[in-house]
């Protein structure tokens, strides 16, 4: 039978080739059922090392100490003189060992920091903006620019920026309300002209379009988990998961009639996790 340190060295020989399998396998394309058993024999090898360990080199009780007489006679010096030989091959072995276990740990530990290359690029400001500019014209999903006067009163246009028609991020729904009910929040008056409020249509809940408009309560619906914007209070969720208005696009008109953005949102569109702001 294999001595206790022998069992060890073998569990710890095996995680360290498991970490270094487990290394290539991701460098290589990843397979997640290798991968995962790979880790599994990783860190089994260690937790058996641990555990082999504490079973056979930890000090065993019950402790007591025996009486002895004063001088050692010569039988109890050959004793101690073996008994010393012996441990320091003890010591000679858990030495071996402990540096098994360290580059064990080390091995496991380097295949562990591999996968961080897996959380892609930072996005830097790419949440923060889109592709509205200040002057960039408004137009619809074919290209068509947008006059204040083709805003028809109780309909939704959803449009782009001029030249960013695949844009997602800044896809935005137009609505015209009467003039005389729109209040602007401070800070906002000359964002609406003509009663045509423009705000992102990237849902603040989790970024499903918001495409559903009733004219007679001027209220936005979200139809992915029923959320609810009320336009007349500058979008703000009113039911539903949404905690977090939809950001309102700074438009105004232009000198040949043509709708145009004042600048881009203020805020960051879409779900609210990314942003501070959760009023
Ligand atoms: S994505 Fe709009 S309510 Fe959930």
């Amino acid at each position: 039978m294999r001595p206790p340190s022998g069992r060890i060295g073998c569990a710890l020989t095996l995680s360290i080739f498991a970490s270094i399998g487990l290394t290539i396998v991701y460098a290589l394309g990843g397979q997640t059922q290798l991968e995962g058993l790979l880790l599994f024999v990783a860190l089994g090898g260690i937790a058996v090392a641990l555990v082999g360990w504490a079973h056979n080199f930890l000090p065993k009780g019950p402790f007591e100490q025996s009486r002895e007489e004063r001088m050692a006679k010569p039988v109890a010096e050959t004793e101690a003189e073996e008994s010393f030989e012996a441990g320091a091959d003890v010591v000679g072995r858990r030495y071996f060992l402990v540096r098994m276990l360290g580059l064990a740990v080390a091995a496991l530990g380097a295949a562990a920091v591999f996968p961080v290359r897996s959380l892609g690029t930072r996005p830097g400001r790419s949440l923060s903006v889109t592709s509205w500019r200040t002057g960039r014209r408004l137009v619809t999903e074919d290209g068509r620019p947008i006059k204040a006067a083709d805003v028809i009163e109780g309909t939704l246009l959803t449009v782009f920026p001029e030249g960013h028609t695949d844009a997602m991020d800044s896809q935005t729904i137009l609505v015209r309300l009467p003039q005389q009910i729109v209040k602007p929040l401070p800070g906002r008056e000359d964002w609406s002209p003509d009663g045509i409020i423009a705000f992102s249509k990237v849902c603040t809940h989790a970024g499903c379009p918001v495409g559903l408009y009733n004219e007679e309560s001027h209220r936005l619906f979200c139809p992915c988990h029923q959320s609810v914007f009320d336009v007349l209070k500058a979008a703000k969720p009113i039911a539903g998961p949404a905690n977090r208005a939809l950001p309102q696009l700074p438009i105004r008109v232009d000198t040949g009639g043509y709708l145009v953005a004042r600048s881009d949102f203020h805020e960051p569109i879409g779900p609210s996790f990314w942003s501070i702001d959760h009023a």
